[in-house]
């Protein structure tokens, strides 16, 4: 080990820091010179610049991340990504086949089928529910994970609080018990499962909810070095939602569902409030259709709207950026004037277990993603750099791409109103206010569905507030059984 530290001076050693030469020629950390070797060999000696002003104690935490990251592979994805960017022409596209939203008597039965099968796989216990929230929610910049975030329109519920309902409803209803697996990062998993000690768990059994957390990568600058959150630690962020992949099979979560009995995941992201959760109907084609993954997509607004595109390229179903799209496709028509590229990504799945099993045996990663973003640092004196614009490079694998693997697939159309709103940023759009209004907007439709009259603006919205407790009722046909059709509506209601 020492031998090799000879080699050491000849390579961009930072000059100026002797204490570091002398303790890296030395004894003091032997098993750690072929990590600083690679820190050293992929240019990020600057790791090192504040090393003669922190604690031995920073020291070992700063030498043991550096143990555990891949420098090379920080180089090679910067390489690819900035460096000698591929420009992706898609090439042999074609649209999906999609189970539209039911219009008539005879697909109404047949969705009323799938539920049926849907509601048995419930019942036999089969399902577990996956929510990824392991995202820093950098745009929507709450100091809590998004998860926390006061969202009911009235009582200003939770995020988690809501989806926690909403699964202890759909246990009443089709008598079972749902285990629910949350997905985390370092950054937030102790506030999140604080939150949940907290708040008692929001009613469900501490047994049947399930943290773990993913892995995390280390954020670059548009040069590729890595930045620095202090002196003696290198910024990580949470490595992408397709770091569940990694983490459900190395933090023993699988094994986990296998004990349980479960077939299949429900998965979804924490920032969408009109998640239907554990959906019987979606679970019902999944299964009918021994589907690997299904996924639920709405129509696109327009050809630009900034939303991944479901399709199939050279006869394999993929999901593509917006940005890959060529101005052609983007705009391409059918015969009766609607887009021929249509499904957009809601990012609501089901995933077969034993899909992902011969996933993992083929032993073939998930690409990594750049993202460009504004991410506060420690500058070179120091002190912290708020930036006035993108500085940081994120590497992320995303879930989706787990599509390139499957052979059996079930695609769903639903109404964007009734199953998307997530929450991105703090205002505008997809924030706190639309995601509230369109709950509103949602309640108010159940109610109209009641002969209730609410009124509404001339943009559609319901003039008002609403908000009805997963526990009174789950969707429309619930509250028709439970609401007093003579209710008059005086601008606020709480169920
Ligand atoms: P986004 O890509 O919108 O990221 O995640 P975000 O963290 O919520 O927000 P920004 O981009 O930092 O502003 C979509 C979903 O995927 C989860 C998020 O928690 C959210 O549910 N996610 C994202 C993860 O679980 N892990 C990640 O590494 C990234």
């Amino acid at each position: 080990m020492l031998m090799k530290s000879a080699k050491l001076p000849c390579i961009d050693f930072p000059v100026n820091n002797k204490t570091l030469k002398r303790e890296l020629l030395g004894k003091k950390y032997p098993g750690h010179i072929r990590h600083i070797e690679n820190a050293f060999e992929a240019g990020q000696t600057h790791v090192f610049r504040w090393w003669d002003e922190i604690t031995p104690s920073e020291k070992k935490n700063l030498l043991d991340q550096i143990a555990i990251i891949d420098f090379s592979l920080i180089k090679k994805l910067f390489n690819e990504a900035v460096l000698n960017p591929t420009q992706t022409t898609q090439n042999n596209l074609t649209p999906p086949q999609i189970i539209a939203v039911p219009k008539n008597d005879a697909e109404k039965e047949i969705a009323y089928r799938a539920k049926r099968v849907g509601e048995n796989s419930l019942q036999k216990g089969e399902v577990a529910i996956l929510t990824v929230a392991g995202g820093d929610g950098t745009r929507l910049g709450i100091s809590g994970p998004k998860g926390t975030f006061p969202i009911t329109p009235i009582t200003r519920k939770s995020i988690f609080q809501l989806h926690a309902e909403k699964i202890i409803a759909a246990q009443k209803r089709y008598n079972t018990r749902i285990p629910w697996y949350i997905m985390t990062s370092k950054n937030n998993d102790s506030a999140t499962q604080n939150f949940f000690k907290a708040h008692k768990f929001f009613g469900l059994n501490q047994d049947q909810i399930c943290f773990f957390t993913q892995g995390m990568f280390p954020v670059v600058d548009l040069e590729g070095k890595v930045l620095m959150d202090s002196k003696s630690s290198i910024m990580m962020s949470p490595n992408g939602h397709g770091g569940a992949l990694v983490a459900l099979k190395e933090q023993d979560v699988l094994n986990d569902m296998n004990r349980r009995g479960i077939r299949n995941i429900f998965y979804h992201q924490v920032d969408n409030v009109l998640i239907k959760i554990a959906d019987p109907v979606f679970i019902g084609y999944h299964v009918r259709d021994a589907a690997e993954i299904s996924l639920k997509v709405v129509k696109k607004c327009h050809p630009e709207e900034k939303v991944g595109i479901v399709v199939y390229i050279d006869g394999n179903l993929h999901m593509i950026e917006y940005s890959e799209l060529s101005r052609k496709d983007m705009c391409a028509k059918n015969e009766d004037g609607t887009l021929k590229y249509h499904a957009g990504n809601i990012a609501v799945h089901m995933i077969n277990i034993s899909f992902l099993e011969r996933v993992y045996q083929k032993e073939e990663p998930l690409p990594y993603h750049a993202a460009i973003k504004k991410v506060p640092y420690l500058g070179e004196d120091g002190n912290v750099i708020d930036p006035k614009q993108n500085n940081a490079i994120k590497f992320e694998s995303f879930i989706f791409d787990l599509l390139r693997h499957v052979k059996k697939s079930v695609i769903m159309e639903v109404l964007r109103e009734d199953e998307f709103s997530p929450i991105k940023n703090m205002e505008g759009e997809n924030s706190p206010a639309t995601s509230r209004q369109d709950m509103i907007n949602q309640f108010g439709q159940w109610l109209r569905g009641s002969g209730v009259s609410i009124p509404t603006d001339s943009h559609g919205n319901v003039i008002g507030s609403i908000e009805i407790s997963p526990g009174f009722a789950l969707d429309e046909e619930e509250l028709k059984n439970k609401v007093d059709k003579q209710l008059q509506f005086n601008g606020k209601l709480l169920l």
